[in-house]
């Protein structure tokens, strides 16, 4: 049975999630791995103009200025300054590539994303990119960010980080740093999860700690898309809506934050058109059922 809830892909795009800190986050965000320099400012642009207003950027992806210019450039738009939108309106996220022992060089690492985030003034969050390095390594990067958010807006010339959180963290991850009693807790942890890939042991080890999910990889870069998984295919047509959409909206209904990424106009849009249909309790538990541990990119949550 098809139930339409009628909000309009705008409506989607503005809804937000409570952080545990004092912060809220855009639930349908743009990710922007494996876009070029041209593809992110634009991109980026048509996101804005859609309703996007959160962007997952990285280190590793190469388009952190580019990402921060586009959205700055946006704001001073004539058109957004008198529709009253806002920095405050937008969430940029980034993460730090290679874990360290070196406080120094992670310093060098973050302070470089921080300059390419200058023309947004501060960055909303910022991750761990993985686990990988070790534990030693893990927690002298967590520590570093800490001191970030913890120097605050102090001094007007240093680009703020208003959050942190993690990325690709196992189980173990989540317990060896919460066990650490960190002085910031982690906000989020960003993982791979889709109905063929739905993470549950590492869900259930977030929301014990209240830590919010972001779901990477939500369309499952597309792997299953054109009926080569009949169920998702069945389903969308019976909800008739893509199996893009069916994807998105099974991570919006399980209240993740879900980071499906197009460096194509109308998909990004589409990808985003899910407030007019809800998927029954029954389906979900089937789209839930197509769990095969399938891995897109890559899936260090059991590293050492
Ligand atoms: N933390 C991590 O380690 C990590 C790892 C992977 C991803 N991420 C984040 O999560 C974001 C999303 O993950 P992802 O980019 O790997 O995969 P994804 O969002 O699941 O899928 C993206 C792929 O699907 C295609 N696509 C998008 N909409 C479509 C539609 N409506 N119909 C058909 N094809 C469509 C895209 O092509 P076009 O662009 O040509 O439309 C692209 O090839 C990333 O961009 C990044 O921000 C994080």
């Amino acid at each position: 049975m098809t139930t339409k809830t009628g909000s309009t892909a705008k409506e989607m795009l503005s809804r937000t999630i409570q952080l545990p800190n004092n912060l809220k986050i855009p639930q349908i965000q743009l990710g922007l791995y494996m876009m070029s320099p041209t593809e992110t400012t634009r991109s980026v642009r048509w996101a804005l103009e859609a309703g996007y207003r959160g962007f997952d950027s990285a280190q590793w992806y190469e388009n952190e200025a580019e990402t921060a210019s586009s959205i700055a450039s946006f704001l001073s738009s004539p058109n957004t300054t008198s529709s009253g939108i806002t920095r405050s309106d937008i969430f940029y996220t980034t993460k730090l590539k290679d874990n360290s022992t070196s406080v120094s060089q992670i310093r060098r690492a973050v302070d470089k994303s921080l300059s390419a985030a200058k023309p947004l003034g501060y960055v909303d969050l910022f991750l761990l990119h993985s686990p990988l390095g070790g534990k030693a390594a893990r927690m002298t990067s967590w520590k570093t960010l800490e001191e970030y958010v913890l120097a605050g807006d102090g001094d007007d010339e240093q680009v703020e980080i208003k959050s942190i959180g993690v990325s690709n963290y196992g189980v173990a991850h989540i317990e060896e740093l919460m066990a650490s009693n960190p002085r910031v807790k982690p906000a989020v942890n960003q993982i791979e999860v889709h109905p063929f890939n739905t993470q549950n042991a590492i869900r259930e080890c977030c929301a014990k700690y209240g830590i919010v999910v972001e779901a990477y990889a939500p369309l499952a870069r597309g792997m299953k898309f054109g009926g080569r998984s009949k169920t998702l295919k069945g389903l969308a047509d019976k909800y008739g809506v893509s199996e893009a959409q069916l994807m998105v909206r099974w991570s919006v209904q399980h209240g993740f934050v879900t980071l499906p990424k197009s460096a194509k106009k109308d998909r990004l849009v589409t990808n985003a058109d899910v407030g007019g249909f809800e998927i029954s309790k029954e389906d979900m538990a089937t789209l839930d059922g197509l769990d095969e541990h399938l891995v897109t990119d890559w899936d260090p949550t059991d590293a050492p």
